[in-house]
């Protein structure tokens, strides 16, 4: 008896360590038996077939990919609303404001098909299939190759790929030749990728972004994060370019929505496009990211910041025009401080090279794993000894240096020009030209000349206390020291003047028969060709074949020494699935954070003065009266945010967060800030994915947006 007793605590102990998430950003084509078991164990109420299935519908078909991976949304009704962040959306919802109808500020809803908003540009994808490709690109592959080979042999065969799939589907798909484990193994992505995509509705500004850069990356949270758009097609229900008479896309899925709400321990998933992870770096990657990469990113992209808050202070059009810029670089910004910080805190490095050693020692006793994989952490150890100051004058080249916007354009007209001058063919002249004024087109509509001025001034002086005076482009030496007395608001004041780049018009008219003797002497162009041919040598010493063979060999050494481990690939913009629990977390000493936030919260922290912590009147009311209706919980409280143990990253913004049976229970939009190392490292006990209730986001739909058209288009389960 005694002993059966010991077994069974024994076996529930184990069963409890197994109860948790483990890390993994699973490639939702490739789950296997291991993740099907922990899965059911945890709670999942469906089957791995459930999930991804290529012969009939699965959970797969209601994740779309945002472009090539920025963001990702979930299909909510069988008419092909989508559901994605407020954040994902930006871009979109400033671009359809203007200061007479502000959108961004005001929120939005249509009432009708009709009123939907197009969103030029925004493409939103389905995923059809995924394939192993893996032997026959090996089997093009051998060892004797040099790296620069291999990638070489690499492209060329998913070029190959790629073309056989496009002549095989008739265009109708898209595909992508995917590289995991650092070049190990392939995948082959086939997507069916929609054109017209509309706005159907966003919050107000102070409901999708409360709490502002302030509250960015931190729990607890009370940001309404969600906004709504819907994929339109064209005849057949197949992709086609906006047409005011295409119809919405009919879908092979949907998530019906769950009003249940959720409690400490309930399962939870999250499938989407996570785009980047580096989790197989090494401790001298963590070294370089906290010495050189984290601090300049800081500095630099803080700098801009800065200027660009002054202008956008001192003018109301700067403000709404470079308003998701603006929360794009100072997401960036908030991202390194916290990740310098939380490797700092969580002592990667350290625990990288506890691994590292266990690597090596390994390799000791096993002389066919030596021969493999023995030079892999040495040649790391030597790529990133080798550039770290290389790095530097790199960095600073490229976000002070190069860091002003009119210097993008600049390099692309250079470009554009040096073939434009070579062609003899005047059609293709034609060509290169017209592809430059399409650009200009584009740029100009976010770009207000005196903000560039500003940052072009401060991120050129920060550049120049940053880097001696024999390590920076020619320029400086020969127009700005030789003409301008190095005085660099001297030499902005001809350049942002004069040039033809800062007027939109007269670029045009240039482009449309330009003359080698103005582009000669005009300053922009003169500033980003030494740029460039500053840049280019630069770039060239960075022994890269050292970093992708040793970080390759790494990867499957480590995999080879532990063969029972489930190592997960990084993310690389294809869908993933984590799965988990909802959890609370002890952040620091003696503070431990509840799961979920309430509207509580938000009368707490509003603030009418503060931009960031304004509450509209019309919301607060409804708050403080506690009219939550069916949305309330059992407790009557709104939930506005929870938190559970998911893994994901960037790029996963706007992803469903899933019930046990795939109904929808929340957006996800955030990680937490005790964990921002989370991106090289995983922290199980600290790393929260943060989520949006869906029951905050249909309160705010249905009673401050009037949204009930939307209401109607959902299917409920566990509705009160
Ligand atoms: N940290 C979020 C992410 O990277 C973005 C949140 C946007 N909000 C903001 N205040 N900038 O997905």
């Amino acid at each position: 008896m005694k002993k059966k007793l010991l077994i069974l605590i024994t076996w529930m102990f184990i069963a409890s360590t197994s109860v948790f998430a483990t890390e993994g950003m699973w490639v939702v084509a490739m789950l296997n038996k291991i993740n099907e078991a922990e899965m059911h164990n945890l709670g999942l109420k469906l089957s791995k077939e459930d999930i991804y299935n290529i012969n009939k519908a699965s959970l797969k078909d209601a994740i779309v990919r945002f472009g090539a991976g920025f963001c990702t949304g979930e299909i909510v009704s069988n008419q092909g609303l989508i559901f994605t962040n407020h954040h994902c959306a930006y871009d979109a919802i400033q671009s359809s404001s203007t200061l007479e109808n502000n959108i961004l500020k005001n929120g939005f809803c249509a009432k009708s098909f009709s009123e939907e908003i197009p969103i030029p540009g925004l493409t939103l994808s389905l995923l059809v299939r995924v394939e192993d490709v893996t032997a026959e690109i090996n089997a093009k592959l051998n060892d004797g190759m040099t790296e620069a080979e291999r990638s070489k042999t690499i492209s060329a065969a998913q070029k190959d790929i790629v073309a056989r799939i496009n002549e095989a589907e008739k265009g109708n798909y898209n595909a992508e030749v995917k590289v995991f484990y650092g070049g190990n193994e392939f995948y082959l992505f086939i997507y069916q990728t929609y054109r017209d995509i509309r706005l159907v509705g966003n919050p107000p500004e102070s409901v999708g972004k409360f709490g502002g850069d302030t509250d960015n990356w931190m729990w607890p949270r009370h940001t309404g994060d969600f906004s709504m758009l819907r994929i339109y097609a064209g005849a057949n229900n197949l992709p086609a370019d906006y047409n005011k008479e295409n119809k919405p896309y009919s879908p092979k899925h949907f998530f019906p929505v769950n009003l249940g709400g959720v409690k400490d321990g309930d399962f939870a998933m999250i499938m989407g496009y996570p785009a980047r992870t580096s989790r197989y770096l090494t401790s001298y990657g963590v070294e370089q990211a906290i010495d050189v990469q984290n601090p300049i990113l800081v500095e630099c992209l803080g700098l801009k910041l800065e200027t660009w808050k002054k202008n956008m202070d001192a003018n109301e059009g700067t403000r709404l025009m470079y308003a998701a810029k603006y929360a794009s670089t100072a997401n960036s910004w908030k991202y390194y401080i916290g990740q310098t910080r939380g490797l700092k805190r969580l002592d990667v490095a350290g625990k990288k090279t506890e691994v590292e050693e266990a690597f090596t020692k390994w390799m000791s006793g096993n002389e066919s794993a030596k021969a493999k994989y023995g030079t892999a952490l040495p040649q790391l150890k030597e790529y990133y000894t080798a550039t770290n100051e290389i790095q530097r004058k790199a960095l600073y080249a490229r976000l002070a240096g190069n860091g002003a916007e009119f210097l993008s354009l600049a390099s692309s007209i250079n470009g554009g020009l040096e073939k434009y001058f070579a062609e003899s063919d005047e059609s293709k002249k034609q060509e290169i030209l017209k592809s430059l004024r399409d650009e200009a087109e584009v740029f100009y509509v976010e770009f207000n000349v005196n903000t560039d001025h500003d940052v072009f001034v401060a991120l050129i002086n920060l550049y120049r206390s940053r880097i001696n005076a024999e390590d920076r482009p020619s320029w400086h030496s020969d127009l700005l020291d030789k003409e301008y007395g190095s005085d660099v608001s001297l030499l902005a004041n001809s350049l942002f003047g004069n040039s033809v780049l800062m007027n939109k018009n007269q670029l045009l008219r240039f482009l449309s028969n330009p003359t080698q003797e103005v582009a000669s002497k005009d300053l922009a162009l003169i500033i980003a060709k030494s740029n460039a041919s500053h840049m280019a040598p630069m770039d060239a010493l960075f022994p890269r074949e050292k970093m992708s063979k040793g970080q390759r060999l790494f990867i499957a050494g480590l995999r080879e020494m532990n063969p029972k481990k489930q190592y997960a690939p990084d993310a690389n913009s294809t869908m993933r699935i984590t799965y988990g629990k909802v959890r609370d977390y002890q952040a620091a000493d003696a503070v431990r954070y509840n799961f979920y936030t309430t509207s509580k919260g938000i009368l707490e922290k509003k603030d009418n003065s503060n931009p960031e912590f304004e509450v509209p009147d019309a919301l607060a009311k409804k708050l403080e009266n506690k009219e939550f209706g069916r949305y309330a919980n059992k407790k009557g409280e709104l939930v506005t945010c929870f938190i559970a143990d998911l893994d994901i990253t960037g790029g996963n913004s706007g992803s469903p967060t899933l019930d046990a049976k795939g109904n929808i229970i929340g957006i996800a939009f955030d990680g937490n800030w005790e964990a921002m190392s989370g991106d090289i490292a995983y922290e199980p006990a600290l790393q929260r994915t943060i989520v949006v209730d869906i029951r905050y986001v249909l309160f705010i739909v249905e009673e401050l947006m009037g949204g009930k058209n939307i209401i109607e288009e959902l299917k409920f389960v566990n509705v009160k």
